[in-house]
């Protein structure tokens, strides 16, 4: 096991990430301080991996499953709204701990119903998706959607510990694997050139699941976020970088409706975009963008926008993202491979020529 801290103060808190750790009897069980839990999972993975979560709690006086349909369309105020009829009605009090077991879907929103419940309570991660192990169970953003935008109603809020057992990633399906590895190539593309050249050569092993390649691809992703978010916890500069290619990406979750594309498919074109633009501005080489391309392409993650999607589409779904500000929308683009920035002067034009050339290509 190796295990990785989230600096920030007494808010801080260790990542584990390793083989089989929801077997360890007292990994889970020490984080959780009262004796009262509320376990947030959904209908596919809780046959999967609840009665090891609740093995590994150990013996609690009160513990209340609350087993979400699944999907990015039930990440909703209405979902929420259940979470709390439950805790409510089972009465636990301000020492329970909220213990979040699935995907980024169940993360976010058991973390913000634990932001919420009584102005806060105890809340662990056990993120069962690659693209939960790597991005969204560490760093302390939570949040559900709303029609018109994604993850517009949320908290920051850090949970006390994130066990990553890799071994859960055997049960994942191919089209999810691949959706988190896009996260993954997103940590090479922003602050790690070697990485990023580091994935494009180990790929083949990251598809079929070799565990110590993927063990490595995961320690490396979350390493980074974790310097990101002890810089930036509440995204005031830097964290921004972690968003590359997520203002296309989020407009096609909201134009197409939400659970069309996958989050991470829609990180990956919009990380195409982000780095078309990045090369028409000459700051990357073309071949870059055709090598990323490539890349999708081997990971069987989409390469064009979506067809009912024009620029206009784009540019009015773009104009609600949160790193708009006073009407000025701010991107992340690539100075190179390996260094991210962000930019507040990108014209409707440049945007404009990026959308349709994707548009005209698809
Ligand atoms: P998800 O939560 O919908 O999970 C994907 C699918 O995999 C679901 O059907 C789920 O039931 C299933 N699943 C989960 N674990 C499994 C397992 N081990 N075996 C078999 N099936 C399993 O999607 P996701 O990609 O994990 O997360 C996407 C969400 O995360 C989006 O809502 C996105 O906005 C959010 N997100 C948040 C952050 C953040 O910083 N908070 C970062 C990135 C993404
Ligand atoms: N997923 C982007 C962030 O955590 O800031």
């Amino acid at each position: 096991m190796h295990t990785l801290h989230v600096d920030l103060g007494d808010r801080g808190y260790p990542v584990y990430i390793g083989r089989d750790l929801l077997a360890d009897m007292s990994l889970l069980a020490q984080h959780v301080t009262g004796s009262q839990v509320v376990i947030v999972s959904n209908e596919t993975v809780a046959p999967l991996y609840l009665e090891k979560v609740k093995a590994a709690l150990g013996p609690r006086k009160l513990v209340t499953e609350i087993i979400l349909p699944d999907g990015e369309q039930y990440k909703t105020l209405e979902t929420l709204s259940t979470i709390f009829d439950r805790v409510m009605v089972d009465k636990h009090d301000r020492t329970t701990t909220f213990v979040a077991v699935g995907g980024g879907v169940v993360g976010d929103i058991t973390g913000f119903a634990a932001a919420c419940y009584q102005r806060g309570v105890n809340f662990i991660q056990i993120p069962t998706t690659l693209l939960a192990q790597v991005d969204s169970s560490v760093g302390g953003k939570t949040a559900v959607n709303h029609p018109l935008g994604k993850n517009m109603i949320g908290a920051f809020y850090q949970p006390r510990a994130v066990l990553i057992d890799i071994s859960t990633l055997q049960t994942l399906p191919p089209r999810e694997l691949s959706a988190g590895l896009a996260e993954v190539i997103k940590y090479g593309l922003i602050s790690d050139e070697p990485f990023y050249r580091w994935l494009q050569q180990h790929m083949a092993q990251l598809l079929a699941k070799e565990e110590a390649i993927l063990a490595e691809a995961i320690e490396r992703s979350c390493s980074i976020k974790a310097r990101v978010v002890a810089l930036d916890e509440r995204e005031g500069g830097i964290r921004a970088i972690l968003n590359l290619g997520h203002t296309f990406g989020h407009a096609i979750e909201t134009g197409q409706g939400y659970g069309q594309w996958l989050h991470g498919e829609a990180v990956a074109t919009g990380m195409l975009l982000a780095l078309e633009l990045s090369a028409s501005r000459g700051w990357i080489a073309t071949s870059e963008v055709d090598g990323y391309r490539d890349l999708l392409l081997r990971m069987n993650l989409p390469v064009h926008i979506p067809q009912d999607m024009d620029a206009e589409a784009f540019l009015a779904l773009m104009s609600r993202d949160k790193k708009v500000i006073d009407g000025q929308l701010r991107l992340v683009l690539v100075k190179s491979i390996g260094d991210a920035c962000i930019v507040d002067d990108a014209t409707e034009r440049e945007l404009c020529d990026v959308l349709q050339r994707a548009a005209s290509s698809a």
